[in-house]
């Protein structure tokens, strides 16, 4: 069959075989540590091959070994998530941070210089400000609206800019939805590092993709998801990905052999039954989202809001980034409520249909308090420098009925407390 079938179409079938599993139509759980080799010579050849010891033959297949170097599970599901971001290879984990954690560890050594966006999410904040120092890893931060000449003067000014091995850059970025050009990003990895290796760029697009943002068409050289979200779906899995090419990729599929961090066949599973349904969902949650900011951005209570779908022209670089970057607004709203934490609390406690809690790209809506959950171990200075405010909640669309979400929160937007001094100017 020669007809070139879309994403969406080939999440049923694409990578699987019935006649594999008895006819069955769905690809089972492969519930098993390890699989049993025909002959010892078989077993030599799947070794070789898994352990680099020689190049694969032109026809021939990745012999399935232990289910820590792969599973069908986990190989078939590697091979419909890399559809979508038309990667070469796709590697999956048991978790986001296990994805992001193996990409900064596989490509950064001693002595090299880390440039980073900000804000990041608050694991992976952690991870680079607290892990990487550990093994003589320097890292530098950006603010997302810098520009190219600006990115440029901060690496020229650090003196490590012949150390940049990798620029890594969560777009849009949680929870404030600014946006980096991962272009301009491409463009200055380029210009800078270390002679004879390549400085690459990583880019966290749990936010947008795998179905609004494909940062690979954009010069990124690594995708990373955490699968929670979006792909998973359902509030039910923790899981991670990381896209790339094939060369990348063997590197990052050898470390996660190594340190055994790769998904567990029952939740490749369940993300094989979540991506049939992935595209539909996000068009919902994203529906959902633009009416759902459109009536706050009007709410007397709300001081600001941040969501994709409000910028315009006069909003400079970003809207450019997003016209050429994005395809969606997404399902992501954040917005200050008027006052500080206690307002902020008061229209979290009071919600009612939105569940409160962290995470996000999920059938129910969730909605959270970045500056105290998600971002709590970001620092102060940091947290006022990216606009990680007392008064910010970070808002997580769903599929439900848009009117009766929207009941929910004007209901607890209306339980907010108004705060004195607008009651003063009311009086006067
Ligand atoms: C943008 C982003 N990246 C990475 C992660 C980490 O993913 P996980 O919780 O699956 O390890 C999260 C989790 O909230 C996230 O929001």
């Amino acid at each position: 069959m020669d007809k070139h079938f879309q994403p969406e179409t080939l999440m049923m079938s694409h990578g699987y075989r019935p006649e594999w599993s008895e006819g069955a139509v769905k690809c089972p759980i492969f519930q098993t540590s390890t699989f049993v080799f025909k002959s010892a010579e078989e077993g030599k050849q799947f070794f070789e091959v898994a352990y680099g010891l020689r190049e694969k033959g032109p026809k021939e297949t990745t012999g399935l070994i232990y289910s820590r170097l792969n599973n069908p599970d986990m190989q078939i599901l590697e091979e419909r998530l890399a559809l979508w971001d038309a990667a070469d290879e796709c590697a999956v984990f048991e978790s986001g941070m296990a994805a992001i954690a193996t990409v900064l560890f596989e490509f950064l050594q001693p002595g090299d210089l880390l440039l980073y966006s900000n804000p990041l999410y608050g694991g992976t904040d952690h991870f680079v400000h607290h892990l990487l120092p550990k093994f003589g890893i320097d890292i530098l931060g950006f603010h997302p609206k810098a520009t190219r000449e600006e990115l440029e003067q901060l690496l020229i000014q650090s003196g490590k800019a012949d150390r940049l091995a990798m620029i890594y850059l969560e777009t849009p970025a949680n929870p404030t939805n600014d946006l980096v050009d991962i272009q301009m990003c491409r463009e200055v990895a380029d210009q800078f590092g270390m002679a004879g290796r390549r400085t690459l760029v990583a880019v966290d697009n749990t936010y947008l993709g795998p179905l609004w943002q494909h940062p690979l068409k954009h010069g990124a050289d690594l995708v990373l998801y955490s699968a929670t979200k979006y792909i998973g779906g359902h509030s039910d899995v923790i899981a991670g990905a990381c896209l790339g090419n094939a060369a990348l990729m063997a590197r990052v599929k050898t470390l996660r052999t190594f340190m055994g961090n790769m998904i567990a066949p029952h939740t490749g599973w369940l993300l094989l039954r979540s991506l049939e349904t992935m595209k539909l969902r996000m068009e919902k949650q994203a529906e959902n989202a633009r009416i759902v900011a459109d009536r706050l951005k009007n709410h007397p209570k709300v001081a600001g809001i941040h969501y994709l779908g409000l910028l315009t022209p006069a909003d400079g670089a970003a809207y450019e980034t997003y016209r050429r970057q994005c395809t969606s607004p997404g399902a992501m709203v954040s917005f200050e409520i008027e006052g500080g934490e206690s307002e902020a609390f008061a229209f979290l406690n009071n919600l009612k249909l939105v569940k409160l809690a962290v995470s996000l790209g999920s059938t129910e809506s969730l909605a959270q308090h970045p500056a105290s959950m998600t971002h709590a171990g970001v620092s102060p200075e940091d947290k006022m420098r990216y606009g990680i405010t007392e008064n910010l909640v970070r808002l997580s669309v769903g599929v439900e009925n848009v009117e009766d979400l929207w009941w929910d929160l004007e209901q607890a937007l209306e339980a907010v407390p108004v705060l004195e001094m607008e009651m003063e100017e009311v009086l006067v």
